[in-house]
C-alpha cells in the first residue's frame, strides 16, 4: 500500500504529516515528495536497501547515479571531501534552488548504489517548503531521482507520481504542482571553469550573470549533448575524451511519450504547420490517433477538428511557462492514447533559456528531428 498525504505549503519539520513521512524514510521506506523542479522519490541516502528500492520501483538502470538532497549547508561537510571558492559562490548564489553540484565524495557515507561507484557525489538543496521540511525532519541526506518510471516524463504533480508508482513505493506527499517543471541543472567545477553536465532549471545565462568573471561551459560545449545524441544511436556508454563518464543519466532515453514523437523544424512557422497538418491528416486516415505539441502562439494553426489532441505548451516568448507545462503536456498524449505526435516547439542553439527545454524534447523524441 502506498500512503497518500496531502500537505499545505506552510508546513515545517514539526508538522505531524511531515514527521510521519520522515519516520518512513528513517525506517528504510521510499517516499515521493515535491520539489520546485519535479517530484522526487526519496530514500535515506546511507541505507543500501532503501536505495535499492528506488531503482526497483523506477526500473532504473543501476549505473545511473542519484542526487543527494540536503536541507542545510552544514550537511555538506560529511558528504564531500572539500569545497572550493567557486563551488561556494555557486551555492551562495543558487541554493536553495534548482542547481546540483557534482563534488568529490567522502567514500562510504552515501550508499554505493546511489553514487553508482563514482568517486563524486551530486548534491542539491531544493527550494520547496515541503522538501525542506521533510529533509530537516528526517535529519539525514535523502537521495531522490525524479519520481517517474524510468523513461517516462518526470512528474510535476502528485497525480503523475501516482500514475507511475502507486503500489510500488511507501508514500506520496502531495504538495501541488512543481513551479519550475524541469529538473535541476547539474554542474561540476573543473579547474577555474564551470561545466554544465545537464541543462535544467538554472540557465547558462543565469550562471554567467551570477559569476561574470568565470567561464561557464554549456552542456553542448562540454560535449554532453553530442555524447548523448551519439549514444542514443549507438547504445554505448557516455565517455568524454578522457574516457570518464560525466553525467551518466544523459545517455538514456528519457521523458518519452508512448506514441511516435518527432520535432519538426523549418524556416517559417506556416510552412511547418502546413507540413504537420498534412502529415497528421494522412496518419489519421491510416488509423493513427494524432497529436500536436505547440506554443500558445501557434494554436490557431492547428484546427481541433482535424487533429485528435492539440496541446498548448506555453508561450514561445516565455520559456519558463514552457518548462512549467512540458512534462504534463507530454503525459496528456499518453492519457489520450495518441499514437503519433509532432511538435513545432523549437529554440535554436543560441537560445540559452530554451536549452534545457530542447534537451528534454530531443530526448523525448529520441533525437528524431525533421528538417523541412
Ligand atoms: O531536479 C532534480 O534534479 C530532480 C529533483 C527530484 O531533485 N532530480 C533528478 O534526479 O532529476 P534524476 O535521478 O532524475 O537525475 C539525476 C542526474 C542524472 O542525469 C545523473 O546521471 C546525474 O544527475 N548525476 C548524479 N550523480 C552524478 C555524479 N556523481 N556525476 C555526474 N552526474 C551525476
Ligand atoms: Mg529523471
Amino acid at each position: 500500500m502506498t500512503k497518500w498525504w496531502e500537505v499545505p505549503l506552510t508546513v515545517d519539520a514539526a508538522h505531524p504529516i511531515i514527521r510521519e513521512a520522515a519516520a518512513s524514510i528513517r525506517a528504510g521506506e521510499t517516499v515521493a515528495f515535491p520539489t520546485e523542479t519535479v517530484y522526487g522519490l526519496g530514500a535515506d541516502a546511507g541505507n543500501d536497501e532503501a536505495v535499492a528500492q528506488i531503482y526497483t520501483a523506477k526500473g532504473r538502470p543501476s549505473d545511473n547515479p542519484l542526487i543527494v538532497h540536503i536541507g542545510d549547508r552544514s550537511e555538506l561537510d560529511c558528504l564531500i571531501v572539500e569545497s572550493n571558492s567557486l563551488a561556494d559562490r555557486l551555492m551562495d548564489a543558487f541554493w536553495p534552488g534548482p542547481l546540483t553540484m557534482v563534488m568529490p565524495a567522502v567514500p562510504g557515507v552515501v550508499s554505493h548504489l546511489a553514487t553508482a561507484g563514482l568517486p563524486t557525489v551530486a548534491v542539491r538543496m531544493p527550494d520547496h517548503p515541503v522538501a525542506l521540511a521533510l529533509l530537516r525532519a528526517a535529519g539525514c541526506p535523502i537521495v531522490a531521482p525524479s519520481a517517474n518510471r524510468s523513461g517516462r516524463p518526470s512528474p510535476t504533480s502528485a497525480r503523475h507520481v501516482r500514475d507511475d508508482l502507486y503500489g510500488r513505493i511507501g508514500g506520496i506527499l502531495d504538495g501541488g504542482q512543481c513551479q519550475v517543471g524541469i529538473e535541476s541543472t547539474v554542474v561540476e567545477v573543473v579547474g577555474d571553469e564551470i561545466h554544465v553536465l545537464r541543462p535544467g532549471g538554472i540557465s547558462v545565462e543565469q550562471l554567467r550573470d551570477a559569476l561574470p568573471d568565470v567561464a561557464v561551459r554549456a552542456a553542448a560545449e562540454t560535449g554532453e549533448a553530442e555524447v548523448s545524441a551519439a549514444i542514443a544511436e549507438a547504445g554505448e556508454s557516455p565517455t568524454l575524451h578522457d574516457g570518464s563518464p560525466r553525467s551518466p543519466g544523459m545517455k538514456y532515453m528519457h521523458y518519452a511519450p508512448r506514441g511516435r514523437f518527432a520535432i519538426v523544424h523549418g524556416s517559417s512557422e506556416s510552412e511547418v504547420a502546413d507540413w504537420v497538418l498534412r502529415r497528421l491528416l494522412e496518419e489519421r486516415r491510416s488509423g493513427e490517433r494524432t497529436g500536436v505539441l505547440t506554443f500558445q502562439e501557434h494554436m490557431p494553426r492547428y484546427p481541433a477538428d482535424q487533429i485528435d489532441l492539440v496541446v498548448d505548451c506555453g508561450s514561445a516568448s516565455n520559456p519558463r511557462s514552457v518548462a512549467f507545462r512540458l512534462y504534463d503536456a507530454l503525459r496528456q498524449f499518453d492519457d489520450a492514447g495518441v499514437t503519433v505526435i509532432y511538435t513545432d516547439c523549437y529554440y535554436g542553439h543560441d537560445h540559452l533559456e530554451g536549452e534545457a527545454i530542447m534537451n528534454r524534447l530531443r530526448k523525448a523524441a529520441n533525437h528524431h528531428i525533421i528538417q523541412i
